[in-house]
């Protein structure tokens, strides 16, 4: 099997497992951590070179505070916890997005995990946070005219938040949700698409190997013919 080089997750479907199980939206979320530190691993053993996880939209800033803070609250106490076993398995972090306008400490730990990973190899983690891809397009747009360089494909490549990194050969959304809701659209142009029933708490490490399976048998074929 030929593993993709780079797998992007649309986490949908915290909230509403928590309501299931009869808890709280929060509840959800906090299943939905647990989530991701099984995918990430899952992502290694398969020898990924870049997982990136949409962890907070340009549209999440409408729901309640409360949410809001929950959210960032958890992000933040993860990165605190796990900064030293990521070092440890040499995972590198990024963040594309625009988190300027993020309270003062969380933007301090994010910047600080980025710059400690920067050299470390076996994974990278693309945190999408306020990340929206018409906010990042724009401002590739902006980049260039500053830059007073040409508006080509390569250009405005280069100055999205992903510039260098290869586009996702798979892009998953679980929640069944049938939308890409703002996410990689320049990017995903020629993903293959898998749309997961189950709510992201619910995704296993199975249901993933599933997919780099079924991926595993796709002829792709970029707009050409088959061979
Ligand atoms: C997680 O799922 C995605 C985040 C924005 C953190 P949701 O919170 O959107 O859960 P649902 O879709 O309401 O169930
Ligand atoms: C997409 O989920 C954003 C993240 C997973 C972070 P949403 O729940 O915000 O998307 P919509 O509102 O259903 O399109
Ligand atoms: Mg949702």
């Amino acid at each position: 099997m030929n593993p993709p080089k780079h797998v992007a997750i649309i986490m949908d479907g915290n909230g509403r497992w928590g309501i299931k199980k009869k808890n709280s939206r929060n509840y959800g979320h906090k299943k939905g951590l647990e989530t991701v530190e099984k995918i990430i691993n899952e992502a290694i053993k398969n020898k990924i070179k870049y997982l990136t996880l949409f962890v907070f939209s340009t549209e999440n800033w409408k729901r309640p505070n409360s949410e809001i803070k929950y959210l960032f609250n958890l992000l933040s106490n993860y990165i605190e916890s796990e900064i030293n076993n990521l070092i440890k398995k040499n995972i590198r972090i990024k963040i594309i997005g625009n988190i300027s306008i993020f309270p003062k400490l969380l933007k301090s730990k994010l910047k600080k995990v980025e710059k400690k990973t920067k050299s470390l190899d076996k994974i990278q983690i693309n945190m999408a946070l306020n990340y929206g891809s018409r906010e990042e397009i724009t401002n590739s747009f902006k980049k260039i005219k500053k830059k007073n360089i040409l508006i080509t494909k390569r250009n405005i490549e280069q100055n999205l938040y992903t510039s260098g990194i290869p586009d996702p050969e798979i892009l998953i959304r679980t929640g069944n949700t049938y939308r890409i809701s703002n996410f990689m659209v320049w990017q995903s142009i020629y993903s293959e698409i898998f749309f997961v029933k189950k709510m992201w708490p619910e995704f296993t490490k199975n249901d993933f190997n599933n997919i780099l399976k079924e991926f595993d048998s796709i002829k792709r074929k970029f707009g050409g013919l088959d061979e």
